[in-house]
């Protein structure tokens, strides 16, 4: 037995501004399915998370929901635990960056860093929004890109030709959140000197801390130069401020993966682990980040640096995954392949998405495609019609004829050996994260279980009395074979391993491939899996088409929440949205209303011969003559509402700002009254 491994483990810390998605789990999957693989073969291995919960889109949101920032990410977190527990990630700590533990590690690496000499300040010009009152974010600012004129640019770089440049630069700049166009401002910053740090992260990206991929980019980076990087950002901002200097506060980016050793610093108050032994300079333990390569700078440059200049051990390696595609295709909002964690759970099994994505992951970062056609024929055809069928074909002649007892023996000695003379085979594949490899080497022993099976017969030997022993011990040589394949499947498969060795009534940990059942009764076989419907895939996409019609889907995976229009508050769910009856009504009467001076008292027709009076607040954009014949859109159901003037039996519908732009329905819409919207 090798001695025992201390391992700490993370998975990147996702925003608080919105809801996990698949792109996130198979982040989460990944790294949970080395940890369970590191705790089978009984290591200690601790993995800890956290929302991130600080930052710009954080507050907007925020703002935007009538919630303070704590409400918000107190929301959100909920939902990160609740989605992420739903996909069997055995996360010990789920913790949140905007916690006490990780103000004082901020505070202390800031501080000790300042001591040092790695702080700079100095003052530089930025785009400010003059109506928000607050420095824009890149990301917030749209113009002209000055380089090829393409219109609606972001700040930081053009789409339509790859250009890159400071928001500054931008031709008629606007401001996302206010549409003012942002001026100059002039404040201080705080840098962080990550060129101090060079020959040591020279050393440090040498070694086998980064995959050859993000060497051969960090090679790209070194030869640019390091430039500092700027830490702070000034009020208002949600996140911790620099201690000793009101007004500034510390970058998102630099309490986030601060965030890892506040998660795990919480864990231990609970625990009694020890802190230091995992984040001294030195220490033996190992320590190991999972994230996307989207944020490869931040992990293999920032991230070690500020932990070698505060005094702390950098971590052994940080391993980075590619991206999740869908059907070949960025996730997209409007084929309904943006697919949010909870929509995947409320149609299907979280065992169906972890063995699809275990059998596509290597140790390397290209994409990984979820075709849905694929995913329900490779999970029915390898999970349900290979695996489970060992045991469904096996376990009910055990029960039926021998009470449960297996026969000990050496019936298909050969094979299990052979199943056996895989495992360090096995393991090394899940240490390597090439889990694809693991599962095609897994899926080639069922075959060849169900193989013997097949040649074996046991289904016609049953037939003959006089065979009862031969059916127990090729049944029982059958459900060995099947604990065997169950074990190597546990990291990917927790769920359906717990069931198999309640069924087994044996523990399915890696040790366990050295104690074959033997002479042992088994518990009645129950169905371990079910086949997944291709029905509810279809009905998962449509309800994803859904959740971006209620606007709970983010633009995209990395962007922040950027609303173009002024901020739409609160949200309804579809149920109640369903309940909004909206009908196509014609003017046939306007009148003015005495004492009132916004509204008109409108006469519709609904199509349904009732007239309808409703007090409509458009007239300073419309006479009344110039409506009568009009058609509009209104909620038909509203409860009559008694006004000063009189009833309203409804509720005109137009959009615009107001004054004189305000629009119905176009008069050439072809729309007929009581025609139904939707
Ligand atoms: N908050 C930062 C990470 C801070 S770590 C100290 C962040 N958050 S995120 O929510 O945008 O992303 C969290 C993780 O999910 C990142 O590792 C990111 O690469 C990963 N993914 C987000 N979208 C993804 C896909 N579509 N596919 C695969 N991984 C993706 O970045
Ligand atoms: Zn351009």
């Amino acid at each position: 037995m090798p001695a025992q491994r201390r391992i700490l483990i993370t998975s990147a810390l996702p925003y608080a501004n919105g809801p996990l998605h698949l792109g996130h789990m198979i982040e989460q999957i990944q790294t949970d399915i080395w940890v369970r693989f590191q705790r089978l073969r009984g290591h200690a291995c601790t993995y800890v998370c956290a929302s991130d919960a600080h930052g710009t889109p954080v507050m907007l949101r925020a703002e935007r929901e009538g919630l303070t920032p704590e409400q918000l990410i107190e929301r959100i977190q909920a939902s990160h635990r609740a989605d992420s527990a739903g996909f069997l990630v055995s996360c010990d700590n789920f913790y949140t960056t905007h916690s006490p533990e990780n103000r004082h590690f901020a505070e202390l690496i800031y501080t000790r860093l300042a001591a040092r000499g790695h702080i700079a300040r100095r003052s530089i010009e930025q785009a400010f929004d003059p109506e928000k009152g607050l420095f824009l974010p890149d990301r917030y600012i749209k113009g002209g890109c000055p380089r090829c004129g393409a219109a609606e640019q972001y700040g930081d770089s053009c789409e339509s030709c790859g250009a890159t440049y400071t928001p500054l630069d931008l031709k008629n700049p606007v401001s996302v959140l206010s549409g003012a166009t942002p001026v100059r401002r002039e404040s201080e910053h705080f840098f962080f000197r990550l060129g101090d740090f060079e020959a040591m992260l020279r050393e440090w990206t040498a070694g086998e801390g980064v995959q050859p991929e993000v060497a051969n980019k960090l090679q790209e980076w070194f030869s640019q130069g390091l430039n500092d990087w700027d830490i702070s950002r000034d009020a208002p901002y949600f996140g911790f401020q620099i201690p000793g200097e009101p007004g500034k506060y510390f970058y998102v980016w630099v309490d986030a993966p601060i965030g890892y050793m506040a998660s795990f610093r919480d864990l231990c108050n609970r625990t009694g682990e020890d802190f230091d032994s995992y984040w001294a300079e030195g220490s033996s333990t190992e320590l190991y980040h999972f994230i996307g390569k989207d944020i490869a700078y931040f992990h293999t440059l920032f991230w070690p640096a500020m932990l070698s200049g505060a005094g702390f051990r950098r971590p052994d390696a940080v391993f980075c995954h590619g991206f999740l595609t869908v059907n070949g295709q960025k996730m997209s909002k409007s084929r309904g392949t943006f697919i949010m964690a909870r929509t995947y759970l409320e149609h299907l099994d979280a065992e169906y998405f972890r063995y699809y994505i275990a059998a596509k992951l290597g140790a390397g970062l290209e994409d990984i495609d979820l075709n849905l056609e694929d995913f329900v024929l490779r999970v029915n055809s390898d999970l349900v019609g290979k695996v489970v069928n060992i045991a469904s074909r096996c376990a009910g002649f055990i029960t039926k004829r021998f009470e449960g007892r297996l026969a000990a023996g050496d019936e298909a000695a050969a094979l299990l050996a052979d199943f056996l003379a895989e495992r360090d085979t096995v393991a090394a594949y899940y240490e390597g994260r090439e889990y694809g490899k693991a599962i095609r080497l897994i899926m080639a022993l069922a075959d060849r279980a169900n193989q013997y099976i097949d040649h074996e017969k046991p289904w016609a030997l049953a037939k003959d009395p006089a065979q009862a022993a031969r059916v127990q011990a090729v049944c029982s040589a059958g459900i060995e074979l099947f604990r065997v394949l169950m074990i190597y499947l546990a990291p990917v498969l927790p769920a359906m391993a717990a069931k198999a060795a309640g069924f087994l009534r044996s523990e399915l940990d890696w040790a366990a491939l050295a104690r074959p059942l033997g002479a042992h009764t088994i518990d009645t076989f129950s169905p371990l899996m079910n086949r997944v419907d291709p029905e509810r895939v279809a009905a998962m996409v449509e309800a994803s088409r859904e959740d971006v019609a209620q606007g709970s889907a983010p633009a995209t995976a990395a962007a922040p929440v950027a609303a173009q229009h002024p901020p739409i508050a609160g949200t309804i769910g579809i149920e109640d949205f369903a309940k909004i009856d909206l009908r196509v009504a014609r003017i046939l009467a306007a009148e003015p209303v005495e004492g009132a001076d916004k509204l008109l008292a409108l006469t519709l027709d609904l199509g349904d011969d009732a007239r309808r009076n409703v007090f409509a607040g458009i007239k300073s954009a419309y006479a009344p003559a110039e409506l009568i014949g009009r058609l509009t859109v209104v909620v038909a159901n509203l409860a009559p509402r008694k006004m000063r003037f009189g009833t309203s039996e409804g509720m005109v519908l137009a959009a615009g700002p107001g004054g004189k732009d305000i629009f119905l329905l176009a008069p050439d819409s072809g729309a007929v009254p009581g025609m139904q919207v939707k």
